[in-house]
Formats: C-alpha cells, structure tokens, sequence
C-alpha cells in the first residue's frame, strides 16, 4: 500500500493515506472528484462510504472501483442515510483496520480541492496530529456561497471559539488530516454527532486529548452540483453541544483551581 509521496518519501506518514468520502447522491460529482484527486495525488487510496443513495451513486463508485486497476479505490454500502458523522466513523474504523496512517476527511461535491490537499498532508508529515483545512485564516477563502450561508459558519466558528476557549478559526470545516494515533487514541462510539457539530466535537476531542492541531488555508468552492444536505436541524445541535462542551470545560478549570492554589 505504501508509496512515494510527491517528495518521493515512502517512509512518510502521508505515503499510506485514506482519503474517505462520504455521499449521499452524488453521482455526478463523484467520479470527478477522485478524478481529480488521483491526478494530483496517485498514491492516495479512497472510501466512498454512500448511505444508500436513491441516484445509484453506490453503483457508479463500484465501477469506479472495478475500473481502477490499481486498486485505490474502495467502497462503503450502507443502507441508512445517518448523516455524515456516522459515514465518517465508519470509515474511520475502515481505514484504522486496514493500516493507513492518515486518515483524510472530503466533501464529493467538489468544495474541498484535491490538488490542494498535500498542503494538509505536508503539515501532517512535519509532525501535526490533525490538520485542518481553513477557510477563515489569512489566503483562505469561500468561492460562490449565498451571504446567509457565510454568516452562519462564520458565525458559528466565533462561537465555538469562544465557548469552548481554542484559537481554532474555522473548526466545523469539513477538509481535514488526521495521523491515525488521533483516531486511535479518541473513543470513537461515544461521537453521536450529526453535521457541523460532527467536525466541531472530534476537533475538540483533539485539542482535549493534547494532540497538535493546526489550521492550513484553502479554497472553498461550493458545489456546482446537486443540493446540500444540511439543515436547521444540523444548527441546533452544535450550537447546543457546543454550549455543553464550553460549559464542562469551563466547571473542570474552575474545580481545578483550588488545588492549584494550594501548590
Ligand atoms: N454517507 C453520507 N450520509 N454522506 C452524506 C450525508 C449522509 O447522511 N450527508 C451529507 N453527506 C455527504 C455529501 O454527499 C457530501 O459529499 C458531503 O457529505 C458534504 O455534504 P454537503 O451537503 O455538501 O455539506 P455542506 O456543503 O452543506 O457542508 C460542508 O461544509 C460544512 C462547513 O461549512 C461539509 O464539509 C461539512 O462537513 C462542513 O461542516
Ligand atoms: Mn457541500
């Protein structure tokens, strides 16, 4: 499984990675964006994980698979749509299991550019734990997205910043590295998080955890593509969590305190 990097290093961490990507009808983005991916990174492998899309994205991806004679890419077929978290989870395990060692989050709908990911896999290779992708740190940016759509992210990574006291800018962004001892080390079935909370609450469980977590600017278009699937729903779950998390983190310090004093 292993092979060179860009940098020609077989030894990095980056040269055995999994690229999972979750979909739920996708078929007509699906097959470009591993396109994409593997022109500008052929040593890279890839997991469709499709809940059992109506559109027969699962289909069209094991064609895929069938076609690629270098057997990069794999597929996932789930019967219920649980939403991205539980895709991602399931993934996650898939590729631990089967030894890669860095574990790469991206959307199919083509918002996440593939020829920009080794920019995350270098961070990852010089020693970061969990790299993420970021639109809101100095040279990113969001390409085509409707106003509200902005104000609401941007919104939203204030306040988990805020809540939750870590200088992350953009911590619900869905383009993400993770070195497998991150997996490894966090507990995976206690994360019932859907949407956007989903990436706030394994983020959190890294900086929690102590793991080295660092922001690299990207480029995020939205999809040309069919339709997205969050909803309002998706809003009051993170904004609730993260409400929780802040508060916990916020009780523990301040029960810490008199021990500390007494030192
Ligand atoms: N398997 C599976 N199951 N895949 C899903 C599901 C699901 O229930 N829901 C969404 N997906 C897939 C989509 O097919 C797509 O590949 C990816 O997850 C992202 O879904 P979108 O619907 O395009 O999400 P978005 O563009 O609104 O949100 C993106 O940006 C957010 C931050 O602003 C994602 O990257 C989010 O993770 C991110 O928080
Ligand atoms: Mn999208």
């Amino acid at each position: 499984m292993a092979a060179a990097t860009p940098a020609g290093d077989t030894n990095a961490p980056s040269a055995r990675t999994l690229v999972i990507v979750p979909t739920y009808n996708e078929r007509d983005n699906i097959g470009r964006i591993i396109g994409r991916l593997h022109a500008a990174l052929p040593h890279t492998h890839v997991l469709v994980v499709d809940d059992g899309s109506p559109d027969g994205t699962g289909a069209v991806a094991d064609d895929l698979a069938a076609a690629d004679t270098a057997g990069r890419i794999h597929v996932m077929h789930r019967t219920d749509k649980n939403g991205l978290g539980a895709a991602y989870i399931a993934g996650f395990r898939w590729g631990l299991d089967r030894g890669y060692h860095v574990l790469v989050e991206m959307d199919a709908d083509g918002s996440h550019a593939p020829e920009q990911l080794h920019l995350l896999l270098e961070r990852i290779d010089a020693g970061a734990d969990l790299v993420l992708g970021s639109r809101y740190v100095p040279g990113g940016t969001v390409v085509n997205w409707p106003w509200h759509r902005e104000v609401l992210s941007r919104g939203g990574n204030l306040y988990s910043r805020l809540a939750l006291g870590v200088g992350i800018h953009d911590i619900t962004g869905g383009y993400r590295a993770y070195r497998r001892e991150v997996l490894d080390s966090l507990d995976l079935d206690a994360v019932a998080s859907h949407g956007y909370c989903f990436q706030v609450d394994l983020a959190w469980r890294a900086v929690q955890a102590g793991h080295t977590v660092v922001e690299v600017p990207i480029t995020f278009t939205e999809r040309e593509i069919g339709e997205s699937k969050m909803s309002g729903n998706i809003v009051q779950e993170a904004l609730l969590k993260v409400t929780v998390w802040g508060l916990a983190a916020r009780w523990a310090k301040l029960r810490a305190l008199p021990a500390r004093l007494r030192r």
